[in-house]
């Protein structure tokens, strides 16, 4: 395979950005979490921050014109060339339109898009109990990934605080939008053959190595097709 363009596909608290950064660092890909870049603009209140805080913090989706754009510029540059990982994009059938436009023009397409299932009440399980590091984003759970001294961030010192958007009555919110927005994505790729269904409920280690079989299995099927 000479590239590897990946998009991790899931509900809310799935486990997609803790697979990811371990993708990011077993593939050694650029890793682009549109949470992260849209909370990152917040912190540094940029005017594509003050754009996206008011749909963040409802639980609701920040418009798919001011997403494409950043993202389609990330995959357009010199780093992301032998592939790229993404997490929470695309989240509408628009968005993956934009997303296979922007491939097509480049002449490149997804190598696959791995869905990452749990149950709603595994997500408002997870998302109930994380914590999440003021400064950088890290990201801990009181049971399931508990930082060493309380309210502290392991890596980095800062304070460790709950999401705006994981407070109960926007987690739930959050779930309808993935249901009525993101979950048509299911049958969009499945209908394309990309969709790799991975089983989010177990450990992360075990998620993690289902990944990596399923990343086996795809090299043996490109390697086969040559
Ligand atoms: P985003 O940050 O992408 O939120 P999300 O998709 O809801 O995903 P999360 O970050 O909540 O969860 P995750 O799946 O990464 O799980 P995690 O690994 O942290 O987006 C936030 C907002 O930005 C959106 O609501 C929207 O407003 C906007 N936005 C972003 N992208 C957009 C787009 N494309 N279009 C429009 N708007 C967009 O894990 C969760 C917890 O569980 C953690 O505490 C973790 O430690 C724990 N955990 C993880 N795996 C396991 C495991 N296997 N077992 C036990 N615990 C686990």
């Amino acid at each position: 395979m000479s590239e590897l363009n990946l998009v991790l596909l899931g509900p809310p608290g799935s486990g997609k950005g803790t697979q990811g950064e371990r993708l990011q660092e077993e593939l050694q890909l650029p890793y682009y979490a549109t949470g992260d870049i849209l909370r990152a603009a917040v912190r540094e209140g940029t005017e594509l921050g003050r754009a996206a805080k008011g749909y963040m913090d409802r639980g609701d989706l920040v418009p798919d014109e001011v997403i494409v754009g950043m993202i389609g510029e990330r995959i357009d540059s010199a780093e992301a060339v032998d592939g790229f990982i993404l997490d929470g994009f695309p989240r509408t059938v628009p968005q993956a339109d934009a997303l296979a436009a922007k491939l097509t023009e480049l002449g490149r397409e997804l190598t696959a898009v791995l869905l990452i299932d749990v149950s709603d009440e595994e997500v408002v399980r997870r998302l109930g109990g994380r914590r999440t590091c003021l400064e950088n984003g890290h990201v801990f759970h009181l049971e399931f990934n508990p930082p060493q001294q309380e309210g502290v961030c392991d890596l980095d010192g800062s304070e460790l605080v709950v999401r705006d958007d994981d407070k109960p009555d926007v987690i739930r919110h959050r779930l309808e939008q993935y249901e009525e927005k993101t979950s048509p994505l299911i049958a969009y790729y499945d209908g394309q053959s990309l969709l790799r269904q991975i089983e989010g409920s177990a450990s992360a280690e075990a998620v993690a190595d289902e990944i990596r079989r399923t990343l086996a299995t795809l090299r043996l099927e490109a390697d086969e097709a040559i």
